[in-house]
């Protein structure tokens, strides 16, 4: 009995007392307001198309001053964010793989930055492919690090004093790639996975200066952004060296390009889920560390899928239906 009631000291008091405190520091969080943007800048890379787009035409619309990296500034979709913007858009050339652009682009930043300063930077630019690792070259591996990777780092710490200087917002826009470690996604995995690690380490640096750091994990959106480049099995199978044609039978790439195309075309239709998402992380009080956005269906497995142990999360791929048809296509010669 009093064994029972000293554990009880021991362990209950400490749970209470952390699970109160946890409680009660949301509730005063979710208590403040939330930011008031207008007077504030942002940066967004990527908005000739998707998510980036779709947030800049947002943020305008709240009378936020948008600073819109864009690819091809003289393209259809940076023309259409000129056309129904309005003036406190500014559309940047913004190539994140290029120290130039990333250059210019912070001079012309520093040149019409608001009374309030530079708030956030989202780094949402980004590229995909697909491809099993022993079908891709160094090189394909080297392009989506480029760009989704090294792209973000050299934004961010091109921009990092000014949003220090507000104690404002940096947002990295990942994917439920960068821990599902799925089949074809090598590459895209190895970029994203990259990008949380780099965005971890500086959340953990920033907090002493009062900048917030946000993960965005969005899950297929495949229909609702232009993130999709059509690829055949053709344009895989042309390339591949005679040993691995012997081993990967045409039939096989076909199919595998038929599921990938089908998997990511049942994905959802529209962006908001993920603009909401970018917007919560820039305004609130309490930005989350990271936003998992899935359908609600799928929240509980991709939530728990990064805490599994690695062969249970192996398992759930190798005795998939599309593994095992993968397995009697590969070995039935
Ligand atoms: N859609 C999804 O299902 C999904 C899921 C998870 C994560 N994401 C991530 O969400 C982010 C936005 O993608 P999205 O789905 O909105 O696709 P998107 O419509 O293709 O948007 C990506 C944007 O990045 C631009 N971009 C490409 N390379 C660039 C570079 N070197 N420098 C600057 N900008 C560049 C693209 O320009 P161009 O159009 O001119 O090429 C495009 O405007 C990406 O980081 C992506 O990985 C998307």
């Amino acid at each position: 009995m009093a064994l029972a009631a000293a554990s009880l000291l021991l362990f209950g008091l400490p749970s209470v007392l952390i699970i109160s405190f946890l409680a009660i520091t949301r509730v005063v969080s979710r208590c403040q307001s939330p930011k008031e943007l207008k007077g504030r800048a942002v940066l967004i890379t990527g908005c000739d198309s998707g998510f980036g787009h779709h947030l800049a035409k947002h943020l305008d619309s709240r009378g936020v001053v948008v600073f819109a990296g864009c690819l091809f500034p003289e393209g259809h979709g940076a023309q259409s964010l000129k056309k129904d913007c309005s003036s406190n858009l500014k559309l940047l050339k913004l190539d994140v793989t290029s120290d130039e652009d990333v250059q210019k682009a912070k001079e012309v930043v520093q040149a019409n930055l608001p009374e309030k300063g530079l708030w956030a930077v989202v780094n949402n630019a980004g590229i995909t492919d697909w491809a099993e690792i022993e079908w891709s070259t160094t090189d394909d591996f080297q392009k989506m690090v480029d760009v989704n990777l090294f792209g973000c780092i050299r934004t961010s710490i091109a921009f990092l004093p000014m949003v220090r200087a507000s104690k404002g917002r940096m947002v990295y826009v990942s994917s439920i790639l960068s821990f599902f470690n799925c089949l074809n996604m090598g590459a895209y995995s190895v970029s994203k996975r990259g990008m949380e690690a780099f965005a971890d380490c500086l959340r953990v640096e920033m907090a002493s200066f009062g900048v917030k750091v946000s993960i965005i994990q969005p899950g297929n959106f495949g229909p609702a952004t232009n993130i999709l480049r059509r690829k055949t099995g053709s344009d895989i199978w042309e390339r591949l060296s005679d040993e691995r044609k012997q081993m990967f039978n045409r039939q096989y790439i076909d199919l595998a390009s038929e599921y990938f195309m089908t998997t990511c075309n049942s994905g959802f239709t529209n962006t908001e889920m993920v603009t909401d998402a970018m917007v919560h992380a820039i305004t609130s009080s309490h930005p989350k560390y990271r936003y998992l956005l899935v359908s609600k269906l799928d929240m509980f497995f991709f939530y728990a899928f990064p805490y599994l142990p690695t062969f249970l999360t192996d398992a759930i791929f190798t005795l998939s239906p599309m593994y095992h048809r993968r397995k009697a296509m590969l070995f039935s010669k």
